[in-house]
């Protein structure tokens, strides 16, 4: 049986894929309003990993399948990014309920969000010493709150199936060098191209005798591959 996705849920076709496109590197990954967490499960793991939520219910399901180097909290998010202690290095991923202005739907969540509730997160939000993302669909008051950062929209479907545009809005330049490049593609033609691509590649490296592969590796470090693109955090 097909399972039912979570509504608002993020592991749609290419939508999780487009959310894991713009995140760069960072040392600790943060997402409130975990839900069933699409990103969280799909992307690399950073060193450290927080998903938070206010579901009790819904947190108990993580009990069994916390990824490793994870925390699940349940609590208020703006709460728990009032009380983090910030580095610099996080990257906060926030997808709160929508707003209820701009739904086609009524009440999906046991815990939803008021307006008030939306003002404090943007109001939070935006004090934050570390790059941030926040999902949504188009609203006024987003828009005038995040008038400085950037935006990117794509497409999606409600969980009624009906088409619609989420917008991506995040505080950071789009990064040449990406946390997980493992999804990057415009769409699924792309990603499958450049993924085939990588994996000849390394087939065609893994079949050179030894001492070849050491020379190619030796040969890239010389000319300051590594360095002159800094892949890794
Ligand atoms: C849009 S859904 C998240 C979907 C998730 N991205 C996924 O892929 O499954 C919003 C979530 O916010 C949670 N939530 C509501 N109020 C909250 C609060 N004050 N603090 C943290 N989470 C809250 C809801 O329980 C719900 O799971």
């Amino acid at each position: 049986m097909k399972k039912r996705r979570y509504p608002g849920g993020k592991a749609g076709f290419g939508v999780y894929q487009t959310i894991i496109n713009i995140m760069p590197p960072h040392e600790t990954y943060i997402e409130t309003h975990l839900g069933e967490g699409a990103i969280l499960r799909k992307k690399r793991l950073a060193v450290q990993n927080y998903g938070i939520d206010i579901d009790p219910l819904l947190v108990q399901k993580w009990i069994n399948s916390t990824p490793e180097k994870t925390k699940i909290i349940q609590g208020d998010a703006v709460k728990f990014l009032d009380g983090f202690s910030f580095t610099g290095k996080e990257l906060v991923y926030c997808d709160p309920p929508y707003l209820k202005e701009t739904r086609k739907t009524g009440r999906i969540y046991r815990y939803e969000y008021t307006r008030e509730q939306h003002i404090d997160l943007l109001d939070c939000i935006v004090t934050l010493p570390c790059k941030v993302i926040i999902s949504g669909y188009f609203s006024k008051l987003y828009s005038e709150k995040l008038s400085s950062w950037n935006v990117q929209t794509f497409q999606a479907q409600t969980s009624g199936g009906i088409p619609a545009t989420e917008y991506l809005w995040f505080n950071f330049e789009k990064p040449l060098f990406l946390h997980d490049p493992q999804y990057i593609g415009k769409d699924y033609r792309e990603r499958e191209r450049i993924k085939k691509k990588a994996s000849r590649w390394v087939n065609r490296f893994e079949s050179l005798p030894m001492l070849e592969k050491q020379a190619i590796m030796a040969q890239l470090e010389k000319s300051g591959v590594f360095e002159k693109n800094s892949f890794l955090l």
